[in-house]
């Protein structure tokens, strides 16, 4: 059954020009794109999105961070995708992530990780729904 992810290209990775780039790697590894936007966030978007984590040391500069320039949103699926995703992210810290992993490649920091992608079904159908409206999905 294919199953549904949300994802985002953070804005160091857009800075960087690695847009296209991690689009590839993500349409490689056999993800539909459901849904995508280029855009801007402000910061209280960005809190109300990370809110989980709103008690972490680094919560303020996450959300300023993300705040900090374009970025894209997107809706992509295919089977187990929430696990795939995670496993071609590679791990939060770039610095732990595995060869051939998104983060190795393009991410570099924890913070400036290249890449957000959603980490349960609970938090993919929040993630997904804070973002883009039902007739958006195609
Ligand atoms: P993301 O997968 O989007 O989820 C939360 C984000 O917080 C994470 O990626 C990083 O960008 C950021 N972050 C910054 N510092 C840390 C940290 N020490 N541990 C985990 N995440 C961090």
């Amino acid at each position: 059954m294919p199953q549904r992810t949300f994802s985002i290209v953070k804005p160091d990775a857009v800075r960087k020009g690695y847009t296209g780039a991690i689009l590839a790697e993500i349409d490689k590894a056999g993800f539909r794109i459901v849904a995508v936007r280029k855009q801007s966030i402000s910061k209280p978007q960005a809190e109300g999105f990370y809110y989980v984590h709103k008690e972490r040391p680094f919560f303020n500069d996450l959300c300023t961070f993300m705040s900090s320039g374009p970025l894209v949103l997107l809706v992509l699926e295919k089977d187990n995708a929430i696990a795939d995703l995670r496993g071609l992210m590679g791990a939060t810290n770039p610095a732990n992530a595995e060869e051939g992993t998104i983060r190795k490649k393009f991410a570099g920091s924890i913070q400036e990780n290249a890449i957000h992608g959603s980490d349960g079904e609970d938090t993919a159908a929040f993630e997904i729904g804070y973002w883009f409206a039902g007739y958006e999905l195609l």
